[in-house]
């Protein structure tokens, strides 16, 4: 423990991400589950989704991209971090974890590394966490992930699921700052296992509820139930972005972008609309990518990050939920 008596900041140092090239457009989807074009569109504003070659992609190789892209743009290397935080549900393996591999990989050994299940919400909860374990004088230089190859757990015969979600990493870099004006102003982290049942992975059949053992979907694979999932989501998301903004005293035009996790973007406008967001603050990339969950806020961010669109003026917010049920925000000033 090397906590300092001097107060100070968490600077985001550098971002990265990583999409799979391959593209699996609705109209692919379309011949392989009874949907359309038209209907995925209309209720998820997906047009498509990036799918691993799982043979020589995954979510290890994709978060080993992101973060050296990250590493990359802080001009830093894998020596320079001392934690590695992953965030996902798609691990290759539950032992090791994915980070573990990661920091192997880009020469970070021995910093620490641990996989973080939040589900959607993983890459947010990482953020708070990794900016609290800074502050806190115990790590100084961190690197956050959100990865996942949904195509590994998702079943393609099943058009509730396979409409839904893509594949993709984010990342970024977080370190010590001296200015302790920079960094995190505020974070929330929550859960409410009691509903778990309308979005998970079971293993064995014993995993399964009563009222879902007719589910054809295979075992390991992921089971939704989109109507309870929304219902959860369209009012949680606005709760959670309104308590963000109000407890930093930002407003509408005071705040810079307000990056949500990519679920549904009927979810995303109808917070935007509620708390009257300009459309220009919040950034849509569903469109292309799908929901990726952890990977979707990280994915978002570099993209924005690179385009120059996170302003030093305007604290910008992040924010998602997920199975879990889990939901987390952060407010960060650059
Ligand atoms: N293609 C065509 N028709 C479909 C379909 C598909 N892929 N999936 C469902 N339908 C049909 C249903 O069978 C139903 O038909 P019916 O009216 O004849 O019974 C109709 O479309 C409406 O289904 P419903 O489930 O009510 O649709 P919806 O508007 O709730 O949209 C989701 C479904 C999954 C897109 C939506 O519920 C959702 O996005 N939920 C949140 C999911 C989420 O964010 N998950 C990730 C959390 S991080």
């Amino acid at each position: 423990m090397n906590a300092s008596a001097e107060p100070f900041g968490v600077r985001i140092r550098g971002t990265g991400s990583c999409v799979p090239a391959r593209v699996l457009t609705n109209e692919a989807l379309s011949k392989m589950v009874d949907t359309s074009d038209e209907w995925i569109v209309q209720r998820t504003g997906i047009h498509e989704r990036r799918i691993c070659d799982l043979s020589t992609e995954g979510t290890f190789t994709m978060a080993c991209e992101a973060l050296k892209n990250a590493l990359d743009a802080a001009g830093m290397q894998g020596s320079d971090l001392d934690l590695i935080i992953v965030g996902t549900v798609t691990a290759e393996m539950t032992c090791p974890s994915v980070a573990a591999r990661v920091g192997a990989a880009l020469g970070a050994v021995p910093a620490a590394a641990f996989d973080l299940s939040a589900a959607c919400s993983g890459f947010v909860y990482g953020m708070n966490l990794a900016q609290a374990l800074i502050r806190s004088g115990q790590f100084k230089t961190i690197g956050v992930v959100g990865s996942e190859a949904m195509s590994s757990i998702v079943d393609y015969s099943d058009r509730t699921v396979s409409i839904l979600f893509g594949d993709a990493a984010g990342a970024a870099v977080l370190s010590r700052d001296p200015d302790p004006r920079i960094g995190c102003l505020y974070s929330t982290m929550g859960a409410d296992g009691r509903g778990w049942e309308s979005l998970y992975i079971p293993r064995h059949a014993g995993d399964v509820p009563e009222h879902d053992r007719n589910n054809p979907i295979a075992m390991g694979h992921l089971r939704m139930n989109g109507k309870e999932v929304f219902r959860f989501a369209v009012t949680k998301f606005r709760e959670v972005i309104e308590d963000a903004m109000s407890k930093t005293g930002l407003t509408a035009e005071s705040v810079g972008q307000v990056i949500c996790h990519q679920s549904n973007i009927r979810i995303i406008e109808s917070a935007r609309e509620k708390l009257g967001l300009p459309s220009e603050k919040v950034y849509i990339n569903i469109d292309r990518f799908g929901n990726s969950s952890a990977g979707s806020v990280g994915l978002c961010l570099d993209q924005l990050w690179r385009a120059g669109k996170i302003e030093k003026e305007r604290p910008f917010v992040m924010v998602a939920f997920g199975g879990g049920l889990t939901w987390a925000s952060g407010v960060w000033r650059i």
